[in-house]
Order: structure tokens, then sequence, then C-alpha cells
């Protein structure tokens, strides 16, 4: 294969960035970085192109499909001819992987090995020039390692993976597949592992865009079980920005655990939710969002606690979060006020019937 003709940079191809993470990404990347941006999406549930409109065409070329159709990543590979793919495309919702495992299986997993395929593929035939500096980031979760207990060290690179829901299983395979793919092509593979993100674009089942809704719109706050599971929490810019230096420093076959460094019990964060919009967006009646709290039945095998040592990220990227937990959630819960259209816009007919699956029987 022969360098393309052109003087402009190499683009990157993004995978499921219709969604949460993606779009943040291409918006951060777009913003800081000289390539396009090829973003393949499925448009699942999940993926809204409400959440790239504003970004310019002229750098963002939008594909619909899925990371597993051969033919098309096949044939989107010989034309865009990419420098690096970032691969952000997964079902992502622990509640759901429960409720229906398959489409985790079908994209998580074999998704990803029909994706690392067609890289394969594409990278043997990349030339001398182009080969060595071509990467796949893989992005996955800190749920890969299982659940910690309040007196255990938090996960490094070096933890077992002991997944314990079909989302942790199903991502937990693929970063097994990226492994492989290196460790037996040589394929130029890296992985990174980040906790819990929060921030603009976030579909509202994931805890805090949930409460975030569930308070406006006058409802339960389901807790689930004692409330006391503990996460930790990143603001997504900052999980964004460390992809970013991970393509661009990482060493291929590492993998990188990015955290906030900011462990938080859920009750703690959905108290924190009530108190923030009791100052920016009070109630009518006076009384505190907090009055909405609702402890429900738990999550089965609920995992307890995570929690991210990112020292790998600090010590060897120069990377560590800019926004602290505080200053994150505030800027959060001021952007879903400024945008409670966008939420209304994605809680189509089929997110209602999900979330009577999942929280009716609670
Ligand atoms: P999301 O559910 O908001 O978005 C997923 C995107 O992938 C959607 O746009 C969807 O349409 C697309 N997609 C799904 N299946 C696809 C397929 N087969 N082919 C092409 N596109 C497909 O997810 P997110 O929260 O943005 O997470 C992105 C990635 O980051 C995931 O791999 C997830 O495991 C990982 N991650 C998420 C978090 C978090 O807190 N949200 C934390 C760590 C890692
Ligand atoms: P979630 O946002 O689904 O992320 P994950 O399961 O990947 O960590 O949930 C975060 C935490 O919040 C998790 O411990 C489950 C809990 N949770 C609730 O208590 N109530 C809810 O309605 C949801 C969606 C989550």
């Amino acid at each position: 294969m022969s360098a393309a003709p052109t003087t402009s940079p190499s683009p990157i191809l993004v995978t499921g960035g219709a969604g949460f993470i993606g779009s943040n990404f291409i918006r951060a990347w777009l913003a800081q970085e000289t390539s396009p941006v090829v973003n393949l999406d499925k448009l699942t549930y999940a993926g809204n192109l409400d959440n790239l409109g504003d970004l310019p065409p002229t750098r963002l070329e939008f594909v619909h499909g899925d990371i597993g159709d051969v033919r098309l990543v096949k044939s989107l590979l010989a034309r865009v001819r990419p420098r690096a793919i970032v691969n952000f495309a997964a079902e992502t919702h622990v509640d759901r992987s429960i409720h229906g495992p398959d489409d985790f299986i079908a994209t998580n997993v074999v998704g990803t090995f029909r994706l690392l395929e067609c890289a394969r593929d594409y990278w043997q035939r990349l030339d001398a020039a182009e080969k060595p500096a071509f990467r796949i980031l893989h992005v996955s979760t800190d749920e890969v390692y299982g659940t910690l207990s309040a007196q255990d060290a938090a996960f490094n690179e070096a933890n077992a993976f002991r997944p314990n829901s079909p989302y942790a299983a199903s991502k937990a395979a693929s970063d097994h597949l990226m492994r492989a793919w290196h460790h037996t092509y040589g394929l130029p593979i890296l992985t990174t592992n980040c906790s819990n993100n929060y921030g603009p674009y976030q579909f509202p089942e994931k805890l805090i865009p949930l409460m975030i809704h569930n308070a406006l719109a006058g409802t339960a706050l389901p807790v689930y079980g004692d409330g006391l599971q503990v996460r930790d929490w990143l603001h997504v810019e900052d999980h964004c920005e460390a992809i970013r230096v991970v393509l661009r420093g990482g060493r291929p076959a590492e993998t990188y655990n990015i955290g906030g460094n900011s462990e938080k019990a859920n009750i703690d964060v959905v108290h924190a939710i009530c108190d923030a919009l009791d100052g920016e967006h009070p109630r009518g009646d006076g009384r505190s969002y907090r009055s909405q709290i609702a402890f429900v039945k738990d999550r089965p095998g609920h995992d307890r606690r995570y929690a991210i040592d990112a020292a790998k990220m600090r010590t060897e990227l120069g990377w560590s979060p800019k926004e602290t937990f505080e200053s994150g959630l505030l800027k959060t819960i001021r952007w879903y006020l400024a945008n409670q259209p966008w939420t209304e816009r994605v809680i189509s007919g089929a997110y209602r019937d999900w979330i009577h699956t999942n929280y009716s029987a609670r």
C-alpha cells in the first residue's frame, strides 16, 4: 500500500463516537488536534448524532454501521486509511447486561474480534513508513478487575481480571482479545481501563444523569440496596485527555488505568446532586430534592467498590485529572439544566420501556 497523495494529516477512525465518551472525545480532538475524524457508529439507543451536531462536517465524517460488519469495516479502512483506531463502540450499561446479555456478547466480544481482524488485515498491508506509527486504542473499564473490599488497595494494571457482571465479562473478553492480537500478531494495541465517567451527553440511564433527570421530573431517585457501593468518579473531559495522551505516548501492548482519585459512596453522590440542585434550581415547594430519594431492591451481583490507582498514567505519561468531583459535578449539573431538551429527545419510547423493565420490579 502506498501513501495517499495528500498533505493533510491522516484521519483517525473513532468507533462509537455518537455515544457519551466518544462524542466528548471527538469534540476535544477536533478542538486540539489537526487530524480529521471518521466516526463509525451503529446508532443504538445510546448513539445520538445530536451530540456531534455543532462540529465542522469538513473535519468529521459519519459512517453508519456496526464494528462487526467485516465488509463495511474493511472497505472503510481501505478508503479512509486512518493512522489510528480508537474503539469506544460497546454496549455499556450493567443493568441492561443483566436483563439481556446477548447484545453485549455480540458487540463487545464478537464485534471487537471482527474489528480486530479487519484492523490486522489493514495494518499488515501498510507500507514500511506507515506501519510503525499505526495504533489501535481500545477503551475499557475498571469493572474487568471485579470488586474491592473497603480495605483493599486500588486496582493497578497488574490486578487479575475478575469480572462479575455480563457487561464486565464482555469487556474483559475484549481486553483479552486485544492482548492476544498484540502478542500473537504484533498488532500495536493500547488498552485503557477507566473508572466511572460523568459529564455532558451521558445517556440518562447511568447514575448521575438519571438522578438529575428524575429530580427535575419530580420522580423517585432510586438508590440500589444500601447506597454504600463505592465508585471512583472521573469527569469525561479528563478521560478524553487521558486517551489522547495514551494514543500519543503510550507503549504498545501496555494497559493504562485511568481514574479520578475520587471515591464516593452512591448515596453521597446522590446527596451531592440534590444539594447542588437545591442551590441551582430549587424545587417549587421549598423542600430539598433529597426528599425524592427512595432505596430500592439491589442490583444482582452488585460490585461493592471500584478504585483506580492511576500512578502509571501520572509517572509514565504525566497525566492527572484537572477536575475535582465537586467542580466537575457542578459543571455537569449546569449542563443538564441548560440542555433539558437534549435529555427529552434521547428519552424515546424504547427508553421508557426499559425504565419499566428495570425499575418496576424493584
Ligand atoms: P455509550 O453507551 O454512551 O455509547 C456507546 C456507543 O457505541 C453508542 O454511540 C452506540 O451507538 C455505539 N455502538 C454500540 N454498539 C455498536 C456496534 N456494534 N458498532 C458500532 N457502534 C456501536 O458508552 P460510553 O459510556 O460512551 O462508553 C464508551 C466506551 O468507554 C465503552 O467501551 C465503555 O465500555 C467504556 N467505558 C465507559 C465508562 C463510563 O463510565 N461510561 C467508563 C470506562 C470505560
Ligand atoms: P452506573 O451508572 O450504572 O455505573 P456502573 O454500574 O457501571 O458503576 O451505576 C453507578 C452506581 O450507581 C452503581 O453502584 C449502581 C448505582 N445505581 C443506583 O443506585 N441507582 C440507579 O438507578 C442506577 C442506574 C445506578
